[in-house]
């Protein structure tokens, strides 16, 4: 399906129709094939690697690891990122001598935090009228962008995302953020595609990841378990097509051992008529407000 102006607007409304409304509410996600065109695709993925390829890691390098999150949480160049376009190695990146293992083009874990605010091509394709569209009918009613990433999910050091909700990183009240999250490439179990437990937002927020003092840290806040792996199904989805979720929808990506990169670009948009907590790390200020679609 190609969209293009108004006409795709209006076909949008149909898309969105109450039978996907509905079923983003009982199931937590919608997939929506064939929202990228190959060229928009092309064109992300040529401008991520020419940010890669001016990137010099200098004394900044940082590895960006879920699995070590006070320490990663807490390094500066993290935490300062959120308004910047900063590159993140993957954890598996460097040997025990603190050497690439592969070229750095193959060693970058993601691109973040406002690529969707400061770099012209992503802020273009992040404010794509049909994303409002979504972000509306999908029950924001004043989104606001707070995070963009480019994601890599390299071939064989690609690493593992555990089980995690998204709202984790923005608490509002009531729970009001929204997941954006397009392939870039086919993504398949090899490659490490994105695992979903269906109606699974419907479960408590488990942790928060919440800052003190400028040092960011996870806490627990619900004992409830992560699902088992027989209750998380794959989306495995061909290149250019969307994924929208709730932000309290438990996901994990496995890690990539295949020889095939899973690029992806995520955005995070926020009903601005929620509370949203100080606590949170990513904040803007009236310098460098967030800003709608
Ligand atoms: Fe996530």
């Amino acid at each position: 399906m190609q969209w293009c102006g108004r006409a795709a607007q209006n076909a949008l409304v149909l898309m969105l129709a109450a039978d996907r409304i509905a079923a983003f509410a009982r199931d937590g996600y919608i997939v929506v094939p064939d929202f990228a065109s190959a060229s928009d695709v092309a064109a992300l993925r040529a401008r991520a690697k020419a940010i890669v390829d001016e990137f010099e890691p200098g004394e900044s390098a940082s590895i960006f690891s879920t699995r070590d999150e006070a320490k990663t949480k807490s390094d500066e160049y993290f935490m300062s990122s959120g308004d910047k376009i900063r590159c993140f190695f993957e954890e598996d990146a460097f040997d025990g001598a603190g050497r690439l293992r592969q070229p750095k083009a193959l060693s970058i874990n993601k691109i973040g935090h406002a690529l969707h605010d400061l770099d012209p091509l992503f802020a273009r394709f992040s404010r794509d009228p049909r994303l409002a569209a979504i972000a509306e009918s999908l029950g924001l009613r004043r989104p606001l962008l707070f995070q963009s990433m480019y994601i890599f999910k390299q071939p064989n050091i690609g690493g593992e995302v555990r089980w995690h909700q998204d709202a984790t990183y923005f608490q509002t009240e009531p729970p009001a953020v929204l997941g954006l999250w397009f392939a870039l490439e086919d993504a398949n179990r090899d490659n490490g595609c994105l695992w979903v437990q269906p109606g699974g937002q419907r479960g408590p927020l488990r942790e928060r990841f919440s800052v003190r003092d400028g040092r960011g840290a996870i806490v627990a806040c619900d004992s409830a378990p992560w699902p088992s792996n027989d209750e998380a199904l794959p989306l495995e989805v061909a290149a250019g097509t969307l994924v929208a979720f709730d932000g309290m929808l438990p996901h994990y990506s496995a890690p990539n051992r295949s020889a095939s990169s899973r690029h992806a670009y995520t955005l995070h948009a926020v009903d601005g008529e929620a509370a949203y907590s100080s606590d949170n790390w990513l904040q803007r200020g009236p310098d460098f407000p967030a800003r709608g679609f």
